[in-house]
C-alpha cells in the first residue's frame, strides 16, 4: 500500500503565498515510488495552484465542500465543482464537526458524494478529550467511521481513506497533548478491527489509515512505524516548507525500511 503524506493548511496563505509556498515545495520535493503527497490549501487557491501543479509529485486536496451537485445553496461550493482541480477531498475533521456542527449525516453524504465523483475521501474520525476521559474512544470511533462509510457501496470502499485524529492531539487546540505511539496503535487496531467485521479482510487491507495531531518531524518517523499506519495528516507543520519537506524525507527512509 502507498504511504500518504497530506498537509492541511486550514484557513492560512493568501492566494499569492499559496502559489509562492506551492513554488518553494515544487523545487524541492523529490517524490518516491509508493508515496503519494498532497496539500489541501483553501477553496480560493485551488484553480490558480491546479494550473500551477506537477501532479506527478503533488496532489491537491480539498479542505471542504458541499454533499449535492448543483442548485440553489448560496455560498457553497460541490464537489461536482471541485472535479479536476482535486484528486481527495478531506471530510469530517474535527474543526467541521465541532466549530461548523456538521452532523453525522453531513459527513456521510459527503464521503459519497466524493466516491461518485471520484475523489478520494480523507475521512477524519477521532475522540475528543473528554470522550477519551470517559472511556468512549472505542464507541467514538466505531461511530464516525462505520457511520461515514455508510452510503459507500462495499466495492468503492477501496476509495477511501481514513485518518485518525484524536482531537485533543491536534496542535490548535487548548491543551493539547501529544499521542503517543502506543495511543495511536490501539485507536488503529480499533478502526482496522472494525473495517475487517463490518467489511471483511481484503476490502479492509485495502484502506489507508492515516494518523493526524501535532505531527512533525521529530515524531513523524515513530508514527510513520506504527502498525497499521499507512501516513499522516499534517497541520501546523505542513505551514513550514521546510518541516513538511522533512517529514517526506522521513516517509521515504520508512518506506524503505
Ligand atoms: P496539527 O493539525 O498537525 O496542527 O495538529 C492536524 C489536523 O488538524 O489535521
Amino acid at each position: 500500500m502507498k504511504t500518504f503524506i497530506v498537509g492541511n493548511w486550514k484557513m492560512n496563505f493568501t492566494v499569492g503565498e499559496s502559489s509562492i509556498y506551492l513554488h518553494k515545495l515544487l523545487k524541492r520535493i523529490k517524490t518516491a515510488r509508493n508515496l503519494e503527497v498532497a496539500v489541501a490549501p483553501s477553496l480560493i487557491a485551488l484553480q490558480p495552484l491546479s494550473l500551477q501543479l506537477d501532479r506527478k509529485k503533488i496532489k491537491l486536496a480539498a479542505q471542504n465542500f458541499y454533499f449535492r451537485d448543483f442548485g440553489a445553496f448560496t455560498g457553497e461550493v460541490s464537489i461536482a465543482q471541485l472535479r479536476g482541480l482535486v484528486d481527495y477531498a478531506i471530510v469530517g475533521h474535527s474543526e467541521r464537526r465541532y466549530i461548523f456542527h456538521e452532523t453525522d449525516k453531513d459527513i456521510r453524504s459527503k464521503v459519497a458524494a466524493a466516491v461518485r465523483m471520484g475523489i478520494t475521501p480523507i475521512l477524519c474520525i477521532g475522540e475528543t478529550a473528554n470522550e477519551r476521559d470517559f472511556g468512549e474512544t472505542e464507541g467514538v470511533l466505531k461511530d464516525q467511521l462505520l457511520g461515514g462509510l455508510q452510503d459507500v457501496a462495499k466495492e468503492d470502499l477501496d476509495k477511501v481513506i481514513i485518518a485518525y485524529e484524536p482531537v485533543w492531539a491536534i496542535s490548535s487546540v487548548k491543551d493539547a497533548k501529544l499521542a503517543t505511539p502506543d495511543d495511536i496503535e490501539k485507536s488503529v487496531k480499533i478502526i482496522r478491527k472494525s473495517l475487517e467485521a463490518k467489511f471483511g479482510k481484503e476490502t479492509a487491507d485495502k484502506i489507508p489509515v492515516l494518523y493526524g495531531g501535532s505531527v512533525n518531524p521529530h515524531n513523524a518517523e515513530a508514527y510513520l512505524s506504527i502498525t497499521g499506519v499507512n501516513g499522516l495528516l499534517i497541520g501546523g507543520a505542513s505551514l513550514i516548507a521546510d518541516q513538511f519537506d522533512d517529514i517526506i524525507e522521513i516517509a521515504k527512509k520508512v518506506i524503505v525500511k
